[in-house]
Parts: structure tokens; sequence; C-alpha cells
């Protein structure tokens, strides 16, 4: 079976809906698609729907929610239920980022909540797990992992659309990325978990954490990844051609 890699930016909170259609006019002007790759955006919520008719024929690409609320709608400001993302065109959302874990203090309990929201609307899940600092001095990475997997999953029918993205807590933003050979040795953790949860061989595990041009083939060199997950280096669309480039 040929490896499908997925690229998928994460946008943060870059790029108002003006931009996202000058960035999405120029990626789409320099990115060559090909047979065996699928992309995503995960912009603001403001900006999804400037992507999502950007991306209007272009079906090897996918747009996707940030974060989600799990309520389907209600007084809760600020935040974004699955049904308002799908209806500014989403098809996927992140769930469980790093910096909603630890910047926002969504809790394990949250984030299968928000999982389970994504699954009941029809939308791809994308799980984020990763470990800090001193759960990987510590030795617990794979545990780490398994605990954040287990929780997101324990009990979700095997069938739903499911990617996974490992990205360690301290590789995202710093420039420090995992080798690798770190990077496999986790991915390879993540497997055995998802297979004793019922999941199938097929879901993709990507990684994610300060991956730029010059990593990116090192890292999808190894054949237990499937693809990156990219913050910085995904809000230059030139940049991000050139990374999408290595599929
Ligand atoms: P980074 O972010 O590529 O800027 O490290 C990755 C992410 O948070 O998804």
């Amino acid at each position: 079976m040929s490896r499908s890699i997925l690229f998928a930016a994460n946008w943060k909170m870059h790029l108002s809906p003006g931009e996202a259609r000058t960035y999405m006019d120029r990626f789409l002007e320099v990115d060559a698609p090909r047979a065996g790759r699928s992309l995503a955006f995960f912009p603001p919520a403001v900006s999804i729907e400037a992507v999502a008719r950007a991306l209007v024929g272009h079906d090897h690409a996918v747009v996707g929610a940030q974060d989600v609320h799990w309520e389907p709608k209600g007084a809760f400001t600020g935040a974004t239920s699955v049904s308002l993302a799908r209806s500014a065109g989403a098809a996927a959302a992140l769930v469980g980022h790093s910096e909603r874990r630890h910047v926002f203090g969504d809790t394990d309990e949250e984030t299968r909540r928000k999982l389970d929201a994504v699954v009941d609307g029809g939308l791809q899940v994308m799980l984020c797990v990763g470990e800090t600092l001193d759960d990987r001095e510590a030795g617990r990475t794979d545990a780490t992992t398994a605990r954040q997997l287990t929780s997101a999953l324990d009990g979700v029918d095997p069938g739903i659309d499911l990617v996974i993205a490992y990205e360690p807590v301290w590789a995202i933003g710093t420039g420090r990325n995992a080798t690798p050979d770190d990077a496999a040795r986790a991915h390879r953790g993540i497997r055995n978990v998802l297979q004793d949860l019922g999941f199938a061989g097929e879901t993709r595990v990507l990684y994610g954490g300060s991956v730029n041009t010059g990593n990116v083939a090192a890292l999808l060199a190894q054949r237990e990844l499937d693809g990156v997950l990219v913050g910085g280096a995904s809000l230059d669309p030139d940049g991000w051609a050139a990374i999408c480039a290595e599929g």
C-alpha cells in the first residue's frame, strides 16, 4: 500500500480573512498537487470561510477548526461549536492541541468531550498528543501519550475519521524538534496504543513541533510518520508550498 502523506498547517492566531485569501491565492499558484498527498489548513475561526471558498474544486485539501466547544449552542462567549465551524466550511477539527491543554488548561476530560462533539458533527478529528519536557526527561513519553490517547479514544467507534498528531510540547514553537529517530520511536508507541484501542493501521500519525523546510525531508524519511502538522513555518505560502513539495 502506498503511503498517503498529510501536510497540515496550523495558523494559530494569525491571518485575517483578507490575509487568508491572499495567502491561498499565492499558495494555490505555486503548489503542485501530487497523487497520494493531501493537505489541511487550520486558520483562526474567522478565516475558515475564506479558506473554504479558496479550496472549492481542490479536493486534495480541507479546512478545519483549531478548537471547538463540546456544546452544540448556548451562552459560551468566545467559543465555536462544531456546527458553527462546519457551516463556515470546516471539514475537520484539531482536538487537544498542546496550546489548548497547556495555555488554556483543557483537561483530558474536556478534550474527550470535544472529540465526541467533533465525531457527532461528522468532521474529521485531528487529535494532538505529546509530552512535556519534564515527562520526557522522566522517561514518561509513552506513558503520557498513552494516557492522552486512551482518555480521548477509549470506547470510541474505530470507524471514525481520525488523524493523530504527535507534538512534543517542548518542540512546539521553540525551534527544537525531535530527531527523526525520536519521533519514529514515539510514533511506534502511539501506534501500539491505537492498536490496543481497536484502531486499524490506516490511522495516520503526523509529527509536529518546529517542522520547517530544513528538517521536513529527514522527518518524512521515517516510515512511521504519515505527515506533519506545522505552525510557524506554514504562515508563508511559498515556504509552506516548499514543505508540501516534500510529499
Ligand atoms: P510549530 O507549531 O510548527 O510552530 O512548532 C506546531 C503546532 O503547534 O501545531
